[in-house]
């Protein structure tokens, strides 16, 4: 299997950063309610609320990185030509949708990050490394960023539901095997 994209379809770059990013995004939507929703000095599962902050915060981070990467995979390759079972206003959505995962891509974590900077609330790495803090304590800017963040959440969401609804289509009523693309 080719490392980069060619005529012949996704490459393995690609795919590994697109399921990387899919385990990251659920991690976060997953962990980023459950500690919200806890409240603070409780626990769930058998983990504090502490530790569900540390690994969102961590996770976000590491997923800022992967997203990174990926956009310079995705700027310096080609496309794979569409799908040919796709028509043409399901690859004007495609394309919507795409633009709204690489943007979220990037807008999450550094939400994410200005809020907790704002706020002065900083990241402990992994637990082994506190971060420097280079934004002063802004508590205006912090619920801006936190609202943000928020927000932008919920655009994902909305844009997963579509890009998956979409695949679950052609794979299980099409049936013409679209996923099997990216695997
Ligand atoms: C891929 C990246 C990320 C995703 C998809 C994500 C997603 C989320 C979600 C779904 C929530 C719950 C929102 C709610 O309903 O209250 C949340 C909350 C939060 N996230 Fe993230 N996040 C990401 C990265 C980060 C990063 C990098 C940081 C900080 C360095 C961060 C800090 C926080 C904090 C502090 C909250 C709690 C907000 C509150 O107090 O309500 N996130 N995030
Ligand atoms: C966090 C959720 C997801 C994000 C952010 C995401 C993002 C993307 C992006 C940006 C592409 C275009 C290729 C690229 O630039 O890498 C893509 C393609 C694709 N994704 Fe996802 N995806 C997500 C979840 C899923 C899931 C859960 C499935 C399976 C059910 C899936 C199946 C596919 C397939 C089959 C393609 C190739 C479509 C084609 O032929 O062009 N994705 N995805």
């Amino acid at each position: 299997m080719a490392l980069t994209n060619s005529a012949q379809g996704y490459g393995t770059l690609t795919k590994f950063f697109h399921w990387a990013i899919v385990i990251l995004f659920a991690a976060q939507f997953i962990g980023g309610n459950i500690m919200t929703a806890i409240g603070f000095n409780s626990s769930f599962a058998g983990i504090g609320t502490n530790d569900y902050y540390n690994w969102h915060k961590s996770l976000g981070l590491v997923a800022l990185a992967i997203a990174i990467l990926r956009i310079l995979n995705r700027q310096l390759g080609q496309l794979p030509p569409w799908a040919p079972t796709l028509s043409k206003r399901e690859q004007g959505f495609i394309h919507r949708v795409e633009q709204v995962f690489y943007l979220a891509m990037l807008i999450m974590p550094v939400t994410g990050w200005l809020y907790v900077m704002w706020g002065d609330y900083g990241v402990n790495l992994f637990g082994v490394w506190e971060m420097p803090r280079p934004l002063p304590k802004d508590d205006t800017l912090r619920d801006i960023a936190k609202w943000a963040h928020i927000g932008a959440g919920w655009v994902l969401l909305l844009a997963i539901l579509g890009h998956v609804g979409l695949v679950l289509r052609h794979q299980l009523i099409k049936k013409d095997g679209l996923l099997k693309r990216m695997l």
